[in-house]
């Protein structure tokens, strides 16, 4: 009995672990590709799926091979929601905290097709450039064949008027980023995907292509999303 139990067990977790990727909403919107136009609307996030907190933790971890396979709408809808999503539509809190609720950090995504900005009251991806702008968003190889990338920019103008010392403003900021990356970190472990949290790329071509001012923006952390 305690064999079976144990087996049972082990089934329904290889089951969930092979299910990760897969979205709970129902067969065809789990394969739905993103068209990317003007605007992408997102999937609402699932009310549950892929592995528990636990088992994505044990499985959370840095990866540096991705497949060029274009990510499902499902996919990307959750990735972006888990970064930095609504949570609680009641005052437009998100999934990750944000030091005095400020939120300074905006988060842009990098397809072969097109750089996009989450509007995440939207919960939609606005265009921003057409064409692959990958390279610009990190220094290594794998960055620029991964389907996704994702930056980080920190809009320093949030925090005027609130007399906190410059360099402590940034490193408010960066930690901000770091809570959406690693939302996303394990979103990804527990869903069967790769990602990677990145601190290399070139900042000042980043901001110049996406047309902001370095002396208002920063770039604060990037990351790399796959298969
Ligand atoms: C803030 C930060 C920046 C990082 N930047 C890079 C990077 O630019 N390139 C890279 O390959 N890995 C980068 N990493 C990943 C680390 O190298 C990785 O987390 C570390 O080797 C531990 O491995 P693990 O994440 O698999 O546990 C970064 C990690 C963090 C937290």
């Amino acid at each position: 009995m305690y064999m079976k139990k144990n087996l049972l067990i082990c089934t329904a977790l290889f089951a969930a672990a092979c299910d990760g990727g897969a979205d709970r909403r129902g067969g065809e919107e789990s394969v739905r590709e993103v068209v990317h136009g003007a605007e992408i609307e997102l999937l609402q996030p699932a009310a549950s799926g892929g592995l528990t907190v636990d088992e994505a933790l044990r499985n959370r971890r840095s990866w540096r091979e991705f497949s060029p396979e274009a990510l499902s709408l499902a996919e990307v809808s959750g990735v972006l929601w888990a970064a930095a999503g609504v949570n609680r539509p009641e005052d437009n809190r998100l999934t990750a905290p944000s030091a005095l609720a400020l939120y300074p950090v905006r988060v842009y995504a990098f397809f072969a097709e097109g750089v996009y900005r989450y509007d995440a009251a939207a919960h939609k991806l606005l265009r921003v450039l057409v064409g692959d702008f990958r390279e610009l968003s990190g220094m290594q190889p794998f960055v620029f064949t991964a389907p996704l990338d994702l930056v980080y920019i920190a809009d320093l103008s949030v925090y005027e008027g609130r007399d906190i010392p410059a360099e402590h403003v940034r490193y408010l900021c960066g930690q901000d980023a770091a809570g959406y990356a690693e939302n996303v970190n394990l979103y990804t472990a527990g869903h069967s995907l790769r990602s990677i949290t990145r601190g290399s790329y070139p900042e000042a071509d980043l901001l110049a292509a996406l047309g902001l001012d370095s002396a208002r923006y920063f770039v604060a952390l990037a990351q790399s999303v796959g298969r």
